[in-house]
Order: C-alpha cells, then structure tokens, then sequence
C-alpha cells in the first residue's frame, strides 16, 4: 500500500528493495541493528553502504549520540547526494533525521520504522530532534525524509509494552481527529488487523500534517496528551514510563481538565477511558510534587509562561486552550497525588 498524500511516499506492507546512486549511511540501534541491520542491507542497493550503531534508549536521544552519528557521516565522507537512513523505533528516527537535518545544511534521510509508535507516529511529518537537561525534543529541526517503509513483520520482535505503548498515540489520533476510527478501534483487535490499522493511523497523520506541516493550529492536536506526558517522563528522568504510557496517562489527565472546563462532557471520557482499557493502557501514577510537576509543564516546548493544553471536546475533535488559571491544573494533579 502506497501513501502519497504528503511530499514523499509512504510504503506500508514487506519491505521492497531500496536502491539509491549514491552512498548510504544506515543509522539503527544496539537492539534492532542485531535483529535487522542485515536484512536490511540485503534490500539496499547503492554505491557504497556504511552503518553506525547507536545505544539503545530514550536517554541516549543526546548530543553525544548525535555527535557520533555525523562522525560517522564524516567518516563515510557523505555529500549532500548521499543518504542516511534510520532503522529502528522512534529515537533513532528522530536523531538520525536531526543528523541528516544539520550534517552539511541537510542530506536527505529516509525511515525503516521497527516501533508500532515509530510506524504509525515518529516517522511521519518530519519533525526531528533530540533531548537535553531542558526537557524532550527541545533541539531539533522540521527535516522530513524521502521515504518512508513501513513493514508490520518487523513489529514480531517488538516486547508486547512496546507494541501497547504505540497503541497510545492511535488513540490519540482517534480521539482528536477521527470518530471512525475511534469506533474502528473499539471493535476490530488490533493484533488481528494491524496492518489496516497501521495504514488508517498514518493515514490520519499524513492528513493532518499536509494541512498544517508547522504546526500553526491542527498538527497541535497530535499534542493530546503530551503536554501531561512529556512533564511526566521528565519528572521520572526519562526512566520510568515508554513514551507512549505517559502519553496514556497524560490523555486522562487531559480529559480530566477538559471536564473540568466543562468542554468534554464524563461520557466521552469514560468511552476513551474503555478504548485505553481495552488495549491495557490504563496505569496507577502519581505525582510525586504538585508544584514541581506544574513548573516542569510550563517549560514545555509548546507553551510560553502558562502550559497550553490540547483537550477533547468530543471524539473526533479538540480544541487548544492556553490561559488555564493554575488553580484549575492543580486540582486536576491533585487527583493524581
Ligand atoms: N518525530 C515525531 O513526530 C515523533 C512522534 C512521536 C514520538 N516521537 C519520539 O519517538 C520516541 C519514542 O519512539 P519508540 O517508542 O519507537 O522508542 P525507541 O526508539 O526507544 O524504541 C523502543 C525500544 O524498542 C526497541 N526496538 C525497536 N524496534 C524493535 C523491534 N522491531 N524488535 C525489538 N525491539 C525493538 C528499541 O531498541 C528500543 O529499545 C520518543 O523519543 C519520541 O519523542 C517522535
Ligand atoms: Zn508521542
């Protein structure tokens, strides 16, 4: 199956052969490269074809990482003809697309993804980055790739926390952009038809993306449940919660607020709360300090001096609300505490 709607294509089903003139340089990481990297290079046809390893992990989405991988680039002497390529989940997609972004102005990049939350989320729309002591993602550039090919087969080996952490931000399209696919969700198992629900979900990001490429106002809605997420993985340095299981619990914390606010009325919450139950995404979390958590929220990239939120104001659509008083946050953490 072939996804055209964006400037590039995206191929989902086995992986054909990927022929380039020019040099590769396959980026991938300590646990795919030993699954995949050779099956990979089987499938790759080009002048020359270099690879770089990186550790495994969201802790290592780091300067030093990043810093590795342009050596290598430098190494293999790569020209602005040449092309790096990711093989691996969501981190090493965004670190190898920052590299491919920075190294010489720019080189063109492509993504292999091996997560579920890499297929149906990271590798599309082209935002690249990596973390710092800041917080996530806040040094990073827009550089979409020139391709991107998405196998299921390579979602066999995924541990199953991994494949339910990536169900998250399925959910997270479903909810904010698409009733249909809510409904799709809830009544197809998605182990038994992964592959049309991996299409559907790019399909929904590939829509929203070619509307709003730089996030002016409904790519925003990719945020849901990320402005609660990314402050609780800072909270936990990055240890605790996947990306996606914060992300869960960042979207209840969501509904929470938009209940608050009156814009979701406690039956669509409950409903989403069913759908994250059904796929197991349902965790115990408290905050471990109120105020440290708000502060942590407001140095969310997305937000100026107050957290920007975006909330649910029925499935299938949101809104983006910004001048929240801080009360009203706090005594939605409260019952978190
Ligand atoms: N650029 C974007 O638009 C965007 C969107 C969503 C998330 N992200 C980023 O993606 C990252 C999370 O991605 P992720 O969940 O893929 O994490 P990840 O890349 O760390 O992969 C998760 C783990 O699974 C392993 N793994 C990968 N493929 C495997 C396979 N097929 N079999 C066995 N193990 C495998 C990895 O080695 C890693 O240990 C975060 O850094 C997040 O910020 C970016
Ligand atoms: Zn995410």
């Amino acid at each position: 199956m072939l996804i055209n709607t964006l400037n590039y294509p995206i191929y989902i089903g086995a992986l054909p052969p990927i022929t380039h003139t020019g040099k590769v340089l396959v980026v991938s990481d300590s646990v795919v490269a030993p699954l995949y990297l050779d099956k990979l290079l089987e499938k790759i046809n080009a002048s020359q074809v270099f690879s770089h390893v990186i550790p495994a992990g969201e802790v290592h989405k780091n300067q030093a990482t990043l810093e590795g991988v342009l050596e290598s680039a430098f190494e293999a002497n790569l020209s602005r003809a040449d092309c790096m390529l990711a093989l691996g989940g969501g981190v090493v997609s965004d670190l190898a697309g920052f590299a491919g972004a920075i190294y010489k102005r720019g080189i063109s990049f492509e993504i292999v993804p091996t997560t579920l939350l890499a297929q149906v989320d990271a590798s599309i729309g082209g935002k690249t980055g990596i973390n710092n002591a800041y917080g996530k993602n806040l040094i990073g550039a827009f550089h979409p790739p020139k391709a991107v090919y998405i196998d299921p087969n390579f979602l066999q080996t995924l541990p199953t926390r991994e494949f339910k952490a990536g169900i998250a931000e399925m959910i997270k399209k479903a909810v904010c952009f698409d009733r249909d696919y809510f409904e799709w969700l809830r009544t197809y198992p998605l182990d038994q038809h992964l592959e049309l629900g991996i299409a559907k979900s790019v399909a929904i990001k590939a829509q929203v993306v070619a509307q709003d490429e730089k996030e002016a106002h409904l790519r925003m809605g990719l945020n849901y449940g990320h402005t609660f997420g990314h402050a609780i993985e800072k909270e936990q340095n990055y240890q605790g919660f996947l990306h996606g299981e914060a992300v869960a619990v960042g979207m209840q914390m969501a509904n929470a607020l938009a209940v608050k606010l009156g814009l979701l009325d406690t039956h669509a919450s409950e409903q989403i709360d069913a759908l994250l139950e059904i796929y197991d995404l349902r965790f115990d979390y408290q905050v471990p300090n109120i105020e440290a958590f708000y502060k942590i929220l407001c140095m969310d990239k997305k937000n100026m001096d107050r957290p920007r939120f975006v909330l649910p104001t029925r499935i299938g659509d949101f809104r983006l609300i910004e001048d929240i008083p801080q009360n009203m946050v706090m005594e939605v953490l409260k019952t978190w505490s």
